[in-house]
């Protein structure tokens, strides 16, 4: 027989699954993950889906997450309803296996899409972190905003990064005793992301001069592909004719998703001035964004970190579910077409240009860098 206090111990000892699919997921999980282990009484199992491979890997060991559960399920090129039914199945045995109290996953992937289902298939209650984010188009972000619909259709808890997301959430029915203002966690990950200054020559940036301006590109959402990933490439080569070396540099990291690589090396490979990587440790990234004096991308993930450097961003995008961004004017919505990219950075550029500073301690309204441990509170809370 268990003495009392062991059954104690037992009895209110929590188990929190937590699931990784893809590179900003684990970036926006870490400080969720290492709020809950720091906590007594409670039992967290990361499950990495595998939905990202060569992306995922260097972000965990950064962040020092490691995960108890590997899926292993990226396939080259793979297809979304392939991916989908892998996870189900996959997440399905995990879910079963662990009999978790929660389920939690942050975002909109079809990883987080397939935890939501497969916690709410097994009866299990799934907490969205990064819950109410909206265009009101399914069809931008795609396949994005069908994915969270459905994980905050099925959520009990719902951590909204704003007042907005909440209000989002609201509208659309769900309780406030169930919606949590907890701000994003990607402000978490970036203050611990910017604590060290890496030495900028003995890494993947050695290329890249960084007493030179600099303009960092990225580009990888679906909707984007073909025609508009062409011409964000064909702006970025007419930018980087127009503005040579000594005034600005075009860096690109770019995503390892086989539709967007094969555009980006067919159309900048070999143009003079445009700097192509691969795709960078987080670290890396955040210290070329703190040196950028603009940055262009169609990244949810970077339009939130962007206001806490104080670098403007030009949303590549014709909608955007991140509007607090703009109305603050640290973002501007300018689409995919080649013209209108060229006029708004040439805009921007000549701004900067006449001394135009960054500001010193820029406030961002998606975080404050404590995100992390509201949404461990709000899980152990009863
Ligand atoms: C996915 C998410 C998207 C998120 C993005 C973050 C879906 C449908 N899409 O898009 O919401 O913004 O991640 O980056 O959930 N690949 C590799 N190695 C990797 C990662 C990807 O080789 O580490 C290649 C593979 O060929 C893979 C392909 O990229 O099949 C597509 O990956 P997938 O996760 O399906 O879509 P992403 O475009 O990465
Ligand atoms: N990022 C990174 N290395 C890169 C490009 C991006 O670490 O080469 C980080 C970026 O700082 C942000 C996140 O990855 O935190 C965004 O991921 P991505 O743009 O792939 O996805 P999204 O946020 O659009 O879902």
């Amino acid at each position: 027989m268990q003495s009392p206090a062991r059954a104690t111990a037992i009895a209110t000892e929590k188990t929190i699954l937590c699931l990784i699919g893809t590179r900003p997921e684990a970036i926006k999980m870490a400080s969720v993950v290492r709020e809950l282990k720091s906590r007594p009484g409670v039992k967290v199992v990361v499950c990495v889906t595998g939905q990202h491979r060569e992306m995922l890997e260097p972000i965990l060991r950064f962040f020092q997450i490691e995960p108890q559960i590997d899926l292993g399920l990226m396939r080259p090129d793979q297809t979304l309803s392939g991916l989908t039914a892998r996870l189900i199945e996959g997440l399905d045995e995990v879910i079963r296996r662990i009999s978790p109290d929660w389920v939690v996953a942050q975002g909109d992937t079809t990883s987080v899409m397939a935890a939501a289902m497969a916690a709410f298939y097994r009866g299990v209650p799934f907490a969205h972190v990064e819950a109410g984010l909206r265009t009101g188009d399914l069809s931008a972000p795609f396949p994005e905003e069908f994915h969270r619909r459905v994980a905050d259709m099925v959520a009990v808890l719902h951590f909204a990064p704003t007042v907005q997301a909440a209000s989002k959430l609201e509208s659309e029915g769900i309780p406030s005793s169930q919606i949590i203002v907890t701000g994003n966690t990607v402000v978490d990950a970036l203050l611990e992301a910017s604590k060290d200054e890496p030495d900028w020559l003995q890494g993947p940036l050695d290329s890249v001069d960084p007493s030179k301006p600099i303009v960092v590109v990225t580009a990888h959402r679906r909707e984007n592909f073909g025609q508009p990933m062409r011409e964000i490439c064909e702006s970025v080569a007419e930018l980087a004719r127009k503005f040579d070396r000594d005034q600005i540099q075009w860096v690109f990291p770019v995503h390892l998703n086989p539709n967007v690589k094969s555009t980006v090396f067919e159309i900048l490979d070999q143009v003079p001035n445009v700097i192509l990587l691969e795709p960078l440790e987080y670290p890396w990234h955040v210290q070329l964004m703190k040196h950028a004096r603009l940055i262009l991308t169609d990244s949810g993930g970077i339009q939130e970190e962007a206001p806490s450097l104080g670098v403007p961003v030009l949303v590549l995008r014709s909608t955007t579910e991140r509007p607090e961004g703009v109305a603050s004017g640290q973002a501007r919505l300018v689409g995919c077409r080649r013209d209108d990219i060229i006029r708004e950075a040439t805009r921007e550029l000549q701004l900067s240009a006449n001394g135009l500073k960054k500001q010193e301690h820029p406030a961002n309204p998606y975080g404050d860098g404590f995100a992390g441990r509201r949404i461990a509170d709000a899980l152990l809370r009863d």
